[in-house]
């Protein structure tokens, strides 16, 4: 258990805008910030973080809640766990009680703290032991400091069959867990063995920060493993979803602007040497759509510096081609090195500086488009000149804005010499074809659907008059004591059952707290609950309020609820004649009676 003073504190001197800021790109719209919700796919934003409420909410999942919640949800949290990984990343020091507590109860807890025992255990040998010693050389000709091998925690697993293995046993972990970390490789007899043996060990991150698994180079050029291994598919390590150094390269997204794609995750480190830090890459893999959201959430501005050889160069149309098709309001930046070298060996040759003005030289997809293109053709010949002037245009055509097509019409122009009212006029029909094909492929890319809600959570309906004045009711019994008391006085109950029940969870949570804080409520409430209480909290509504108001809404809420129940007992009645039960008749009567003269007063 937590102390709620500290979960207060914490509360308290983190702001929701910031923290989720670093996982989803957020605009201020009016008094909320608004972003792509990261919780499913969705091209236009509905999820809303409210700075003054420190509160966000999902208009489309329902989700919703205070930071807690968000990295509950993110990362499949239980409670405690994810207030103590908001204190991690807000440098807010929990009590000694809570940071050596016993392990919590998410199901990956287990694995996240292994892996980070692991990552912790490789680095010690790599810079501290002889054991390291050749790892370390490695790394020293291939000119990383020792302050990136840090700042990476690289580490080395040692060529031998069960190190680590004896090291985690030591930590008493089960052999279901060891097994289901993919660190270790079972014989057909059931042993447990090592995994990675002399390799280089690069952990890989999610976007927290937190060791999901790894990836080890062999050390020698020779025999016949794979340069790479990486961690097999875990409960964690989903290489289709993961970004090397993603949780670093978006702490540099306000000063850097952007990101940057690269191939391989040595080039993302060089790179980083060589001071451009935003960089970020897919594990071995080519880009999935998955990462392209995970991007496109952070950054409308994403660099693509893959190797510079032909395959490089192909697997970057292909990711323009992901990035116009998945994230058109990405803007994108090319980088094309000279002499098919990696950005590796492109910043070892020339240096950082030389790098930089690559970087900044960086030149439009389009732009980048043209020029492979022009490769491709002979413009000295008239009829592959006819050709690329045909395929630059449908290019060219599916920019949208004016001046942009301009620019690059120009281009074409003075390459080809082909006069700009032809080009011009040619558009027109490239324009046309790009818009049927974007019509006919529309259906046969449907976005992912949108998960579904979490358990128990309907979207609060409001559509009765009574709902609404309900709902105003229960908001300002939640913020004024003095409503509060007054319904409490009146022994009012709401008929929305939901309502009732946070009515009387919110008495409970006042009687039993010190400090009455709707945001730490909100967190000892169902998902369900919760989502009811954010929804209020994010509906546009005066905070401040008139006495008539409280009135009114109580007289609303009762009429209704009254000529509800008349319908009721006139069904009652039909049902009790049906059956001729006398005495059942007079009851219902004087009811009705009764209610009849309640409302007509
Ligand atoms: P270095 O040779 O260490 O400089 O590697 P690199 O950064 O030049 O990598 P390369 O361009 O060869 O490959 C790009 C990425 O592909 C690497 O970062 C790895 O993620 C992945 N990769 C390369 N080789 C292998 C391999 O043998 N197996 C696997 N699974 N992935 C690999
Ligand atoms: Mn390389």
């Amino acid at each position: 258990m937590i102390p709620q003073e500290t979960i207060n504190e914490l509360l308290e001197q983190t702001n929701i805008v910031d923290f989720i800021g670093q996982y989803v790109q957020l605009t201020k719209r009016g008094k909320n910030y608004l972003g792509l919700c990261p919780y499913h796919e969705e091209k236009t934003p509905s999820f809303s973080v409210n700075e003054e409420k420190q509160l966000f909410h999902c208009f489309s999942c329902q989700r919703g809640g205070t930071v807690f919640s968000f990295l509950q949800y993110l990362e499949n949290l239980s409670f405690p766990d994810a207030v103590i990984e908001v204190a991690k990343k807000t440098n807010f020091a929990l009590p000694n009680s809570v940071t050596n507590a016993p392990s919590q109860d998410s199901p990956t807890f287990a694995l996240r703290k292994m892996y980070a025992a692991t990552k912790d255990f490789f680095a010690h040998i790599l810079v501290n032991t002889k054991t390291g010693e050749n790892a370390l050389k490695y790394l020293e000709e291939r000119q990383l400091s020792d302050a990136i091998v840090e700042q990476f925690e690289i580490g080395y697993a040692p060529n031998n069959r069960d190190v680590l293995l004896k090291y985690l046993q030591q930590q008493n972990y089960s052999n279901e867990q060891l097994l289901e970390s993919g660190l270790f490789v079972q014989s057909k007899t059931g042993e447990l063995f090592d995994r990675f043996r002399d390799r280089v060990m690069f952990p890989v991150k999610n976007a927290t920060g937190q060791t999901v698994g790894f990836s080890g180079r062999k050390l020698s050029a020779t025999n016949d493993e794979p340069k790479y291994l990486n961690s097999p598919e875990t409960k964690l390590f989903n290489k289709s979803e993961l970004l090397f150094n993603l949780d670093q390269a978006k702490t540099h997204l306000k000063d850097e602007q952007h990101l940057i794609l690269f191939e391989g995750f040595m080039d993302v480190i060089s790179a980083y040497q060589a001071g451009v830090q935003s960089g970020i890459a897919s594990m071995g893999t080519s880009l999935t759509d998955e990462q392209i959201y995970l991007i496109r959430r952070l950054t409308n501005k994403v660099l693509i510096n893959y190797d510079g050889d032909e395959p490089g160069q192909k697997a970057t149309i292909r990711a323009i081609n992901l990035f116009q098709k998945k994230a058109p309001q990405v803007q994108l930046g090319i980088i094309s090195l000279p002499n098919q070298m990696d950005p590796d060996e492109f910043i070892k040759a020339n240096g950082a500086l030389k790098y930089q003005a690559e970087v900044n030289g960086a030149v439009t997809d389009l732009q980048f488009e043209l020029d492979m293109l022009e490769k491709k053709y002979n413009l000295n010949n008239d009829r592959e000149k006819i050709a690329y002037s045909k395929d630059a245009l449908m290019a060219i055509a599916k920019l949208d804005s004016q001046s942009a097509r301009d620019v690059y019409l120009n281009k074409v122009a003075q390459q080809t010499g082909i006069s700009l009212a032809a080009l011009n006029a040619d558009l027109l029909g490239a324009t046309r074809k790009i818009k049927q094909v974007a019509r006919n492929t529309q259906n046969l890319y449907p976005d992912k659907k949108v998960l579904p809600r979490p358990e128990n959570t309907p979207a609060l309906t409001i559509t009765s008059k009574s709902d609404r004045a309900q709902a105003r009711l229960l908001y300002l019994a939640l913020h004024y004591a003095e409503v509060d008391l007054r319904l409490i006085a009146e022994e009012f109950v709401f008929p929305n059952e939901n309502f009732e029940k946070i009515f009387d969870l919110w008495h409970n949570y006042k009687s039993t707290h010190e400090d009455i804080i709707i945001t730490a409520f909100l967190d000892t409430l169902t998902n369900e609950l919760q989502s009811i209480v954010i929804t209020l909290e994010m509906i546009d509504q005066p905070t401040n309020y008139v006495d008539e108001e409280i009135f009114d809404a109580i007289q609303v809420i009762s009429e209704n609820f009254q000529t509800d129940q008349l319908q009721l007992l006139n069904n009652d009645l039909v049902d009790a004649r049906r059956k001729n039960d006398q005495e059942l008749i007079r009851e219902i009567t004087s009811k009705i009676i009764k209610i009849r003269r309640l409302l007509d007063k």
